[in-house]
């Protein structure tokens, strides 16, 4: 074996790596279509057209990614049930549309996966381009905050949207969108029924699981939206005491008691699903979004940039701005700002 690799150029080892990965990428696609269940080397190496080695190979290398794979003697390979990783291969069998497959793209780790998904826009990504992280080191969130993002718990991903596809009239309709589409995929595939806090928070039992970080990238000379970019960070299965002590009391996870029923990789094809449909129209997302708002009736605290204030929040308008009523009786349209309810706020 040491004499064969002697023997080859780089090119070869090169080309014999890019077969590996390549043969690695298959069996995982094909693991991840059967999960649960044993697969033989045999019928692997016939589906693919490799030998039994190539395949073993490849098996020991998911293995060393992480991969649970169990190899069951007469049975063959086996990819554990709640394996958790996230891969295209293993978001492959929830997507509505496989060719859709080609535009996602799965980091273990980025800086920030707006930030990823803001260049590939410059440098002309397609429409629809997904960007997803295992974890962030800078997630970003509203307001300059950062998001917090640990590895093995959460789903970070950014859509890279081009606005002449997107048949919005209000293009800050598009976060209202995603949320939607974030609860719809969330419940679909759990028991969960989440909600949504204005602007676009997601809540589950009073805690928040979700942020939405919608941003523009704008041509420089005409000042026009060339690209939007909805970023979309969810704890799927953080340990509530592993959030920063900040966060303890406000933060809350999709699965919170270690036992997800489903995957971050059924989950994000779920959401990937919705976004790249965009079939909605404008009125239909408010609709949903509005029987998903759990504060309209509610006294709020409206944070503003100069100022903080009590109102009760009312309705949404037609372009998803809240409608509130001070104490003194006037009527305001807020476009943005943040606001908790009182009764929320602890004594
Ligand atoms: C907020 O709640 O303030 C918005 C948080 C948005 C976080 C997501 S995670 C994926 C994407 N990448 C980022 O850096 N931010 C968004």
């Amino acid at each position: 074996m040491i004499a064969t690799m002697q023997s080859l150029s780089s090119n070869d080892i090169i080309q014999e790596s890019d077969k590996i990965m390549s043969t690695k990428k298959c069996i995982l696609a094909l693991l991840e279509s059967k999960r649960g269940q044993s697969v033989s080397g045999e019928y692997i190496a016939a589906q693919l057209n490799v030998s039994r080695n190539a395949v073993w190979k490849a098996i020991r290398e998911l293995k060393k990614d992480g991969y649970k794979i169990e190899a069951v003697t007469n049975k063959g390979y086996c990819l554990s049930g709640d394996n958790d990783i996230l891969s295209v291969q293993g978001m492959l069998p929830y997507l509505s549309q496989e060719k859709n497959s080609d535009k996602i793209f799965v980091y273990d780790s980025l800086e920030s996966t707006n930030k990823t998904a803001k260049e590939m826009a410059i440098s002309k990504a397609e429409h629809g381009t997904t960007i997803i992280a295992d974890s962030q080191t800078k997630g970003k969130g509203r307001y300059n905050r950062t998001f917090y993002s640990p590895p093995g718990h959460g789903i970070y991903m950014s859509f890279v949207l081009h606005p002449k596809q997107l048949q919005f009239t209000t293009p800050t309709l598009i976060t209202s969108f995603a949320a939607v589409s974030v609860c719809e995929a969330i419940e679909a595939i759990t028991d969960k029924t989440p909600q949504i806090k204005w602007v676009n928070d997601i809540f589950l039992d009073g805690k928040k699981i979700c942020g939405i970080l919608s941003e523009a990238v704008t041509d420089f000379e005409s000042g026009n939206t060339q690209w939007i970019v909805v970023g979309i960070g969810i704890n799927f299965n953080t340990p509530l005491m592993d959030f920063p002590e900040d966060l303890r009391q406000i933060a809350g996870s999709v699965f919170t008691d270690g036992n997800a029923s489903t995957t971050r990789n059924h989950l994000a094809a779920e959401i990937m699903n919705r976004i790249a449909a965009l079939k909605y129209d404008e009125k239909k997302i408010l609709a949903k979004y509005k029987q998903r708002l759990f504060m309209l009736g509610e006294e709020i605290l409206v944070s503003q940039a100069s100022e903080t204030y009590i109102a009760t929040a009312i309705d949404i308008d037609d372009i998803g701005r809240l409608i509130v009523k001070k104490d003194s009786g006037e009527i305001l349209s807020l476009s943005s700002g943040e606001i908790t309810i009182r009764a929320m706020i602890p004594e």
